[in-house]
């Protein structure tokens, strides 16, 4: 069944996908992972307000820190491409058990969402997919004070 979230936010010229097609680009993108380390193999698809689709994949470091996210990755390189807003993003991951986003990435969601409303799909060995809100995943983000009416009630 289609998903109306993702239809109507890439409204215009139409982004016509599901979430399970966007889960689908996601398990694409994880095939290129670099994590040599710790073989932990993630991929993540955003779906830019732009209408098109940006993928990316973890990228490990022997200076371990220097690791970066597989939906960092996605998110860099939407905003490189100048698309500064996604309307959707999926991650997969891939370990014994499903995981969700690390806070690292849910901060750098909270800068590039669209709304609080965006959609965030997850899943991982199980195949199950996971809905949630940028709302739901990233309760009190840090944000600039001053664009931050809720936190000031
Ligand atoms: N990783 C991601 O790509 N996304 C997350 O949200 C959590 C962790 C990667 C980083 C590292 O390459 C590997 O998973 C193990 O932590």
């Amino acid at each position: 069944m289609r998903n109306a979230i993702l239809f109507e936010k890439t409204m215009g010229e139409m982004t016509i996908m599901t979430k399970e097609e966007l889960i689908a680009l996601a398990w694409e993108a994880r095939e290129k992972a670099y994590c040599p380390y710790s073989q932990f193999m993630v991929g993540a698809a955003v779906l830019g307000t732009d209408g098109k689709v940006y993928t990316g994949c973890n990228i490990e470091n022997a200076s371990y820190g220097m690791t970066v996210c597989a939906e960092r990755t996605a998110i860099f390189k939407m905003v490189s491409e100048g698309c500064r807003k996604f309307a959707a993003l999926a991650v997969v991951g891939g370990g014994d058990g499903d995981s969700a986003p690390c806070l690292a990435c849910r901060q750098v969601m909270t800068e590039f969402c669209e709304s609080w409303q965006t959609p965030v799909y997850v899943s991982g060995p199980s195949g199950t997919i996971y809905s949630h809100t940028m709302e739901e995943i990233c309760p009190l983000p840090f944000v600039m004070f001053e664009k931050n009416e809720d936190y000031h009630d």
